[in-house]
């Protein structure tokens, strides 16, 4: 039987990449399924939280009883999250949002032209969670920190920067985790120093072991 800890709490949970327009034909993106976001949604959901899931573009259906809001880029992200925000009690910030964009996009589709060579001039996007932490309150902010090299140094300094609670340290790099498979590795690292380090599991499994952790601690 799931158990119903979560009754009460509204999730809200960020998923999938962003997109960032280039042209009218063309963005830069990452690699982000939505599988892991798309996961903690349904699982909360489970366990009887109000979810609100917020997701760039997937192939994925959204999980029955969230509300659901779409956004493509990294802009849109933040408007539909900071928005959600104030009806929170718990933020998990699942997404892969760029860091960068285009500083200009083209109105027409950028013509090849005789150069060997161009250049993309891009400019820094908002960090959505950054300013979470800024407005944290009583919420329980966890963020997710995609690395793929020295994993709990770089984690760490997210947690501290963006003034989170927890940290979910994935190393994109390792086989079985992070974008697009089915299964993550993951460390919690929490806001006292304590660290946690999980084996292999099912992006479900990681989601059902995250809850438990925010449960816990509500
Ligand atoms: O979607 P899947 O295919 O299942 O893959 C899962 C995943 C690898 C995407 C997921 O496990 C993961 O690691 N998500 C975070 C990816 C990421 O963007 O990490 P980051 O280390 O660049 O960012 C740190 C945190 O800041 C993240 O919580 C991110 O949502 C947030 N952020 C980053 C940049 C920005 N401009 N705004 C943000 O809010």
């Amino acid at each position: 039987l799931t158990p119903q800890d979560l009754i009460g709490e509204t999730v809200l949970v960020t998923a999938g990449p962003t997109r960032e327009e280039l042209d009218p034909v063309r963005y830069l993106s990452n690699r982000s399924s939505g599988k892991m976001g798309y996961a903690i949604a349904r699982a909360a959901v489970n366990r009887g939280a109000k979810v609100i899931l917020v997701s760039g573009p997937t192939a994925l259906t959204p999980p029955c009883g969230v509300e659901f809001l779409g956004a493509t880029s990294a802009a849109q992200m933040r408007e539909a999250v900071l928005g959600k925000a104030g009806e929170a009690t718990v933020i998990v910030k699942a997404a892969a949002v760029a860091d960068y964009r285009p500083a200009t996009r083209a109105a027409q589709k950028i013509k090849k032209e005789g150069s060997r060579e161009m250049t993309l001039v891009l400019e820094k996007n908002p960090d959505i969670l950054a300013e979470l932490g800024e407005i944290k309150g009583a919420r329980y902010l966890v963020g997710f920190a995609a690395e793929t090299a020295d994993l709990l140094a770089n984690a760490g300094k997210k947690l501290k920067s963006k003034n989170l609670d927890l940290i979910v340290a994935n190393d994109v790099t390792e086989e079985g985790a992070g974008f697009d498979v089915d299964t993550n590795i993951v460390r919690f690292l929490f806001a006292d120093g304590t660290v946690q380090e999980l084996p292999r599991m099912s992006k479900e499994e990681v989601a059902g072991r995250l809850l438990d952790v925010i449960a816990a601690r509500r």
